[in-house]
């Protein structure tokens, strides 16, 4: 996938980077468990809907299906001065009974609302489409204001309560 730039992803120490998203493969375990454990508790707990401690199995499982025609983990990665850091994640599923994909995403606490959410999720759809995927569906909590923005924002349309504190959205894609 192109790289894409951000002048306006500058680190708090004001150095400036390329962002990448890329499809993560095998090799990408131990950095995704690095980001996923660099995250605050709060991101943490909204990205799993709740606490994980495993989180080097959560970095395995998110590469298992890698190769798999309807599973995917997209990276943002940040590269500088020859270094490459994760600073998001997204992971793709497609369910074919119900026939359409499911996701979950995150994104560094520090690089947050720069716009790569957003990236990632066009990104996303773009590859499910390409997949021959006609619909992504999610669920976030009620109280998620950042996922319920950012879903918004890329489309998605509410599709209803789920249980008592989840909120159900989704997105037909255009071929
Ligand atoms: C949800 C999340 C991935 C958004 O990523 P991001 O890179 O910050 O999002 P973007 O910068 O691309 O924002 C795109 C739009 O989303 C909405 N948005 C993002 N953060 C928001 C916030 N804190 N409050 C309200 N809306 C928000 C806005 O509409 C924003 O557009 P704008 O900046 O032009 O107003 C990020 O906040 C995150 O990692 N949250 C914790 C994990 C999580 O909740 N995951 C979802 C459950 S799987």
């Amino acid at each position: 996938m192109s790289p894409l730039s951000l002048d306006a992803l500058v680190e708090p120490n004001g150095t400036k980077g390329i962002v990448c998203i890329r499809v993560a493969d095998a090799s990408d375990v131990e950095c995704l468990s690095i980001y996923f454990t660099g995250l605050s508790a709060t991101t943490r707990n909204k990205r799993f809907m709740g606490a994980r401690a495993d989180l080097a199995a959560v970095a395995a499982e998110c590469v298992a299906k890698a190769g798999h025609p309807d599973h995917f983990t997209l990276l943002a990665e940040l590269r500088q001065e020859g270094q490459r850091t994760i600073i998001g994640e997204t992971r793709y599923a497609y369910d074919p009974a119900a026939r359409h994909g499911d996701f979950a995403i995150s994104v560094a606490d520090v690089f947050q609302r720069k716009g790569v959410g957003l990236r990632m999720m066009t990104s996303m759809e773009r590859h499910a489409s390409n997949l021959g995927h006609e619909m992504i569906a999610a669920e976030t909590t009620r109280v998620n204001a950042e996922m319920r923005g950012l879903a918004k924002k890329a489309g998605f349309e509410d599709t209803g309560l789920g249980d008592w504190q989840s909120v159900n959205f989704a997105k037909r894609l255009s071929r």
